[in-house]
Order: C-alpha cells, then sequence, then structure tokens
C-alpha cells in the first residue's frame, strides 16, 4: 500500500518536471511589449458609446494604474508605455482565458465575470477588440509584417 503511494508520487512528480518545459513561465507564453504598444493601448485610449475610456478611470484611483497622458498628448511616449506594459502585466496572465483583462470588461453573458465598476464594455467574444486583447494575452496575435 504504502509503496504504491509513493509509486505514484514518483511518477505525478516526473509528470510534473516533464511539463516544465513545454511551459516555462514567462517564456515562450511571455507577453509581447510590441503587441502591447501598438495594439492594446489603443484600446485603452479608445472611447466607445456609453463609456467613459479605460484610461480615464485606469490613470487614477484604480488600483490597476496606467500613467496618465501628458498634457496634449493623446497617446503614451516610450517610458510610459514600458510603465503601462508592467502593470498590465498582472491583469494579463499569460495564455490563460481567467486573465481579468479579459474577463473583467466583458458582459457577464458572453463569459465575463460579474462585475467590473467600469463597465462592461464588450458585449461579446466576438467583439474586435476584444479579440485583440485575447489574442495579446494567449500570446497568438498575428504578425502584421
Ligand atoms: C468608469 C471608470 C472605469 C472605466 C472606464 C474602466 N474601468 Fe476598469 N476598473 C475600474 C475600477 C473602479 C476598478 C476596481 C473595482 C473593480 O474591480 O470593479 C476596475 C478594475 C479593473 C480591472 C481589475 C484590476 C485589478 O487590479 O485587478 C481590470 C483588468 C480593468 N478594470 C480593466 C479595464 C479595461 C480594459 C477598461 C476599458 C475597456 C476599463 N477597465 C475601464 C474603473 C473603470
Amino acid at each position: 500500500m504504502y509503496t504504491t503511494t509513493v509509486v505514484c508520487w514518483a511518477f505525478m512528480l516526473v509528470g510534473v518536471l516533464n511539463q516544465q518545459p513545454a511551459s516555462p513561465a514567462g517564456a515562450s507564453t511571455s507577453l509581447d511589449y510590441e503587441v502591447f504598444k501598438t495594439k492594446i493601448q489603443p484600446i485603452l485610449l479608445a472611447k466607445r458609446p456609453g463609456h467613459a475610456r479605460c484610461v480615464a478611470c485606469h490613470s487614477q484611483g484604480t488600483p490597476l494604474r496606467l500613467q496618465p497622458l501628458s498634457p496634449g498628448s493623446t497617446t503614451w511616449n516610450e517610458e510610459q508605455s514600458r510603465k503601462n506594459f508592467e502593470v498590465m502585466k498582472r491583469v494579463a496572465v499569460p495564455a490563460t482565458m481567467r486573465a481579468r483583462l479579459l474577463v473583467h470588461p466583458l458582459a457577464e453573458a458572453a463569459g465575463g465575470d460579474f462585475y467590473h465598476n467600469g463597465g462592461k464594455h464588450f458585449n461579446s467574444q466576438n467583439d474586435p477588440e476584444w479579440q485583440t486583447l485575447k489574442a495579446w494575452v494567449m500570446g497568438s496575435t498575428p504578425k502584421s509584417d
């Protein structure tokens, strides 16, 4: 009985160790900064009917704190984008649909979570902007150039 348990445990351990090369945390599944800068940040800056822009709330009181836009700028500079990228990593767990960035602004009926103080900006997983967010998190953004 005892031996069986140990053997099973050993097999499980081997299984765990074997899996590691396939999913090294933050290597093959890491978030792409260029995609973030060119495709994700525009979504955070975009105005959607009936909603404030993500940046309007998320550059101030909220725990997810983006850089405020510099006076007169309509987008972030390189340094600000890098800081935003670091902040967004926390809510964009690579390769998982449970990433808060995906479920929080998505309508509950479409598979999102129950509540986002900032509103449900996307009513469907087919929404092109939501698709862009998902592709970034999943590391599957098509290379355009
Ligand atoms: C009207 C203000 C407002 C807007 C606009 C807004 N949010 Fe939020 N958001 C909040 C607040 C307040 C919280 C914290 C409370 C909560 O989780 O609901 C939050 C929480 C979040 C979280 C979880 C953060 C964490 O620390 O875990 C994510 C992710 C998020 N928002 C993404 C977005 C995205 C993406 C957009 C644009 C599509 C957006 N939000 C627009 C106010 C806003």
